[in-house]
């Protein structure tokens, strides 16, 4: 496994994998690596030949009063963690220096999606997917994949990313993977390290909250606002956690939906705050036929 850490070295390494026919895959994290992010890398190796994951603590997507400082770091772990998993062919980890030539206040080129970042995580976090874009292109610019893996834990990241592809005709095929969770239910992320022993139990009311409104889309059971009720009434269960939002929204869209209507797909998605530490958690639905 070759660790490369600038930006020339990547893309002159990816230059050759190509020029050797491989088909180059990509999973961009943040670290603090956990069973998320290994089955990203599972996922990659059956849909590319070349793996590469990144790790990056993007200081340009976290608000000025966001844990930043605190989020967890272990490059080394990481390291042994993606041995194990095996098939990883270079791990890309700029220094923040380097990757932002110049320090990040010399970045004046920013990807945005306004009509995509109202609402969800994009409504509390302001700036939070200009980073994540910008970000990403970045990493794409380094390591040229073929295909990209993202986790739809973070829906609102794996959509706005699907829609740059998109609009920016980018050769790139991205892919969502399937959220996983400990035993709990809990959605394995980086952030729950940071969490005290009483918020972690609590914090299982994140999955519990996307749970009970899939059961009651599903069984046709209320209105988007009474679901919304009953996912505001979980959370209000765990004294320690702080409601951002709980949401229920158009699959396509991402915008909030007033009514359900048959055979419409519809996420319930929910974020909470323990202290600074900040969770998200989701699940998708289809409103039933009759
Ligand atoms: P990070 O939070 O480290 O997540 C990296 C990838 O792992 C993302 O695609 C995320 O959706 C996925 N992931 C996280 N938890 C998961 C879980 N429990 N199950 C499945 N996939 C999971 O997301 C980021 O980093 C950053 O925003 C990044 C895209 C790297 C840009 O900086």
């Amino acid at each position: 496994m070759k660790i490369i850490h600038t930006v020339k070295e990547m893309q002159s390494y990816a230059d050759h994998q190509k020029m050797d026919g491989r088909v180059l895959g990509l999973v961009p994290t943040m670290g603090s690596l956990h069973e998320g992010h290994l089955s990203l890398v599972r996922r990659a190796k059956e849909v590319a030949n070349h793996i590469t994951v990144t790790i990056f603590v993007n200081p340009t997507q976290f608000g000025p009063n966001e844990d930043f400082e605190t989020y967890p770091r272990d490059f080394d772990r990481d390291c042994r963690l993606l041995q194990e998993v095996g098939g990883v062919d270079v791990v890309f980890a700029p220094n923040t220096s380097t990757f932002y030539e110049g320090g990040v206040e010399q970045n004046k080129i920013w990807i945005t999606c306004p009509e995509m970042t109202r609402y969800l995580c994009g409504n509390s976090r302001p700036g939070h997917f200009d980073g994540v874009l910008t970000v990403v292109m970045k990493l794409f610019a380094a390591c040229k994949p073929h295909v990209s893996i993202f986790g739809l834990k973070d829906i609102q990241q794996y959509m706005l990313l699907k829609k740059m592809v998109h609009d920016l005709s980018l050769d790139i095929k991205i892919i969502g993977a399937q959220t996983v969770r400990e035993p709990s239910g809990l959605a394995y992320s980086s952030r729950n390290n940071n969490l005290r022993l009483q918020e972690r139990r609590q914090a299982e009311v994140l999955s519990h909250a996307v749970t009970s409104a899939v059961k009651m889309i599903e069984t046709g059971q209320g209105t988007p606002s009474s679901v919304i009720d009953i996912m505001e009434e979980t959370i209000g269960s765990a004294p320690l956690a702080k409601l951002q939002y709980a949401e229920i929204v158009a699959a396509d869209t991402l915008h909030p939906v007033d009514e359900f209507t048959p055979g419409m797909q519809v996420i319930a998605a929910v974020s909470v705050n323990f202290r600074d530490i900040r969770l998200i958690d989701n699940a998708i639905t289809v409103v039933p036929l009759a």
